[in-house]
């Protein structure tokens, strides 16, 4: 599989001339501008069926065809888009069952976007149909460069083919055998003993919604249905044009569907990057940032993914759409970039006239002008991503990883019991991925399915589930001299949320971690837990294990709760590696301590020998190394080495980064 499809980074985004139909000295007046911006790339497409298919069977591809032409005259890269997140109104009202029903049975109207059935056969050959249409119509094209699969897949159907759909999928998922079900979803519990699979629905509130088990399985369900979804979307696409990548846009978080199975099926990983910019706490929207680039960009093993999306400006969906200061689009960017981005692309090139995005940001304004804040800047960044032909295709080794695993989120979000809220999963395992960000160490983040061998150290916050492997994978792991840490609520679960038996956590992680938790408790909101490590106290939040050593020994200990005095923080040497487990919910200040001894210890060393100002970070990609300023300040920094800055040759030894500045550095 190739790492990357073109020799510079693409710079475009969402494209939408279907929308200016009626004025096409517009598209002349979007060439010249996109010449201007350096942009040279366009998405095009996504949202034009009811253009392509005005009527059943009846395609209209003359504009597109014009666009296209245009387009590659221009040396622009088209990223085509299939049009299946949203539908021709015709189509709704000739073949209602296109349309979803919702989890309270009731089939939805015609309306919005993303409002499809996933199992309908006639929405599944209607895609199909214009699919081929289109990868037929331009597989020849000389600006066809990537399919962008329809957009941003998500929700649920609850339409009886689903439900069929589901039943189907469960009876492979348990061999046909409906006491193996009963058995993994303890259906002793409340009377849940089914005779057949045709008495189990998708879970709802209605009916049922207290098997934790059916929860989980209706997630896997629902993600193997776009799977196959995407698998006829792209069935005649692939026929058509087997050299074309296809990818599709994934949002940042969204755990409706197991991202980390959806992106072994894309060529590519394309997300969509919508940080809150303007939040007060830049620097931590800077982490979770960091944090999402680092999961996508692990997905495919540190493959370069793309940024789909992103705003040239404000967005228009927060209750207050704030505009981000000049210099954060650039910084947030090259921060792209610098975690494994080969390409900066926007929603949207052009803010259109009417419809719910009209005040989404956009580098063309309602104005039309060049002359404009937005537009300069987009020009500006458009030159600098120009001069970094060197990046595209490289990767970044990290020695270190987080293991977070879009199942588990399902299972940590889903058990009832301990605390009710601030099951924040995702949250959780950034707060341990800062540690490293901060430092300007790589790290990856992966499922827990993915092969760890080749880590120093891997951190398992919350590792609530464990799927088949993951024991013997953390073990050998340690075994081989690896670092391992993990935290309260360590393999509690099997993936069907079946509890272990005999103590957490489960089997012989008990003597990897040389402990075991006989319970758990939970803080209220205001309550803190206090803990000795070192020479410090330290705080932390909503739960605490309360552990037996097996072997391991005692590095920190409660000061607070009445088991005051139990290990709170223990190490345990198995094989020729260390595990650690910290039995509490910690801040970044205890996560930053106890890694970096351990990363000094492995010998992780940051992207850049200098100590770095707070909030400024380092990363390294390929050959280059990204400083960034994460902050509102100028920052000096003291190099130490001598480094040339990529973008103006001059040789330095220290500089001084601008507020929300950078430096790009050899
Ligand atoms: C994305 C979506 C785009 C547009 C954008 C606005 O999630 O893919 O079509 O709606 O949000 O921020």
């Amino acid at each position: 599989m190739k790492d990357s499809y073109y020799e510079h980074i693409i710079h475009g985004g969402d494209y939408n001339p279907d929308q200016w139909i009626n004025t096409k000295e517009i598209w002349d007046e979007d060439m010249r501008l996109m010449d201007l911006a350096h942009i040279n790339s366009a998405t095009v497409g996504i949202f034009s069926w009811s253009l392509l298919e005005p009527e059943e069977g009846v395609y209209s591809f003359s504009w597109l065809d014009e666009i296209m032409d245009k387009l590659d005259r221009h040396g622009k890269k088209v990223i085509l888009s299939t049009p299946s997140g949203a539908r021709p109104p015709w189509m709704a009202e000739k073949y209602p069952e296109v349309l979803r029903v919702s989890e309270n049975g009731i089939r939805n109207e015609y309306g919005v976007r993303h409002n499809h059935c996933l199992a309908s056969p006639v929405y599944r050959k209607k895609v199909s149909e214009i699919n081929r249409a289109l990868a037929e119509r331009y597989k020849d094209h000389p600006a066809l460069f990537m399919w962008h699969i329809s957009n941003e897949y998500s929700g649920e159907c609850h339409c009886e083919l689903c439900q069929q759909a589901f039943r189907e999928w469960l009876k492979k998922e348990y061999d046909n055998d409906i006491e193996k079900l009963n058995f993994k979803w303890w259906g002793g519990f409340w009377s849940h003993r089914y005779s057949s699979f045709s008495q189990i629905s998708s879970p709802k509130d209605r009916g049922e919604n207290h098997v934790p088990a059916l929860k989980l399985a209706w997630k896997r369900f629902v993600t193997d249905s776009h799977i196959s979804f995407y698998e006829n979307e792209i069935a005649p696409i692939r026929e058509l044009t087997p050299e074309i990548p296809v990818t599709t846009n994934l949002m940042r978080f969204y755990n409706g569907i197991d991202y980390q199975k959806l992106s072994e099926h894309l060529d590519i990983v394309s997300w969509d990057n919508y940080p809150e910019w303007t939040h007060p706490d830049f620097l931590g929207i800077a982490c979770e940032t960091a944090f999402a680039h680092d999961i996508f960009r692990s997905m495919k093993n540190g493959k370069p993914f793309y940024m789909m999306e992103s705003t040239p400006s404000l967005i228009n969906w927060r209750p207050v759409n704030k505009l981000p200061a000049s210099g954060i689009t650039e910084l947030a960017a090259i921060q792209a970039v610098a975690h494994g981005a080969d390409s900066v692309q926007y929603f949207q090139w052009r803010k259109g006239r009417g419809g719910h995005e009209k005040f989404h940001g956009a580098v063309v304004d309602h104005c039309g002008k060049e002359d404009t804040r937005v537009f300069r800047d987009t020009e500006k960044l458009g030159r600098v991503l120009s001069q970094l032909d060197r990046a595209v295709g490289s990767r970044t080794k990290a020695r270190a990883a987080v293991i977070c695993d879009w199942e588990n989120s399902w299972a940590v979000e889903g058990y009832c019991g301990y605390r009710r809220d601030g099951r924040d999963y995702f949250k959780v395992c950034e707060r341990w991925y800062r540690a490293f960000w901060e430092r300007g160490i790589p790290a990856d983040v992966v499922p827990m399915d993915r092969d760890i061998s080749g880590y120093d150290i891997v951190v398992a916050p919350y590792l609530y589930m464990l799927k088949d492997g993951t024991v013997q994978r953390l073990s050998s792991f340690v075994q081989n001299g690896g670092t391992l840490i993990a935290t309260c609520l360590t393999g509690i679960a099997d993936r069907d949320d079946l509890c272990y038996l005999g103590g957490f956590p489960a089997e012989e992680l008990k003597d990897v971690f040389g402990v075991w938790c006989e319970e758990t408790d939970s803080l209220y909101d205001d309550e803190l837990s206090r803990i000795a490590y070192g020479e410090k106290e330290y705080k932390g939040t909503e739960l605490c294990d309360i552990l037996h050593l097996i072997g391991g020994e005692t590095l920190g200990s409660f000061l607070s709760g009445f088991y005051k005095g139990s290990p709170a923080v223990t190490k345990n040497s198995y094989g020729k590696g260390e595990a650690y487990y910290v039995a509490f919910c910690p801040g970044d200040d205890f996560i930053s301590d106890f890694i970096s001894p351990l990363a000094d210890k492995k010998g992780l060393l940051p992207d850049i020998n200098a100590s770095l100002p707070k909030g400024v970070i380092a990363r390294k990609r390929g050959e280059l190394i990204y400083l960034m300023n994460f902050t509102s300040q100028s920052k000096t920094v003291d190099f130490g080495e001598t480094y040339t800055d990529h973008l103006t040759k001059s040789v330095l030894t220290s500089a001084v980064l601008p507020e929300y500045g950078y430096l790009i550095l050899e």
